[in-house]
């Protein structure tokens, strides 16, 4: 996988001893999980593994995927430390076919692009899901910027209810808001954020 100046950087911001957003698992994602199928569960931008080293020890075949050779390296250490197997993935996820049914779930925590490639990802997550198959995500929303708790500086990157409505129709909602939280994930993401949580399950062919 090619360097660039975004791989750089999270590598950079994850060689430090201490887990940049904890070693704890997202908080939506922890009381959601009931929801999910139990099976193959693609962790997607897992940066160094909390969610997906979480997900393992309760019993998901989790494949964890970023782009940041630190993190992943950060994700095996975590992983090792519960003791569980996680399949680590380092490619670009703009860059590389995520396949056709494959997993039963998908999570996406906090994973932002320098432009507007929202819909090509949801494009793939459509694609990669199984039927019957969940996508969970929790992002940034557009009013995150008049925050500082994290996330990126550009409208582009952030994220409105609406393109899970454009993206995935037709899919059964259980949840999709916009809401006020208060984050407190390491260093990383910390105090009052603006964020779009949804989960949604793609229908049964
Ligand atoms: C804010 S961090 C969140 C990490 C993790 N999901 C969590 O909640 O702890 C965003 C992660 O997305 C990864 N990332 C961003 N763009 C990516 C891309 N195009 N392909 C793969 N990973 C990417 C970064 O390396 C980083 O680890």
């Amino acid at each position: 996988m090619k360097t660039d100046k975004w791989t750089t950087k999270w590598d950079q911001r994850y060689s430090v001893n201490e887990y940049v957003f904890s070693k704890e698992p997202n908080v939506f994602l922890t009381q959601n999980v009931n929801r999910l199928p139990v099976g193959k569960v693609l962790c997607a931008g897992d940066g160094e593994g909390r969610n997906g080293v979480w997900l393992a020890r309760q019993g998901f075949m989790v494949t964890s995927l970023d782009y940041s050779r630190k993190g992943l390296e950060k994700a095996r250490a975590l992983a090792e430390e519960f003791q569980v197997e996680i399949e680590l993935v380092q490619a670009n996820i703009l860059e590389i076919d995520l396949g056709i049914g494959k997993y039963d779930a998908i999570i996406n925590i906090f994973l932002h692009f320098d432009e507007g490639k929202i819909l090509h990802l949801h494009n793939q997550y459509r694609r990669a899901l199984k039927s019957g198959g969940c996508l969970l995500s929790e992002v940034y929303s557009k009013d995150q910027l008049h925050y500082n708790s994290g996330g990126p500086k550009f409208r582009d990157a952030l994220y409105e209810p609406e393109y899970y409505l454009r993206d995935f129709p037709g899919w059964t909602r259980h949840y999709l808001k916009k809401e006020i939280i208060v984050l407190g994930e390491g260093g990383g993401h910390q105090g009052q954020a603006s964020v779009v949580r949804a989960i949604l399950t793609k229908l049964e062919e």
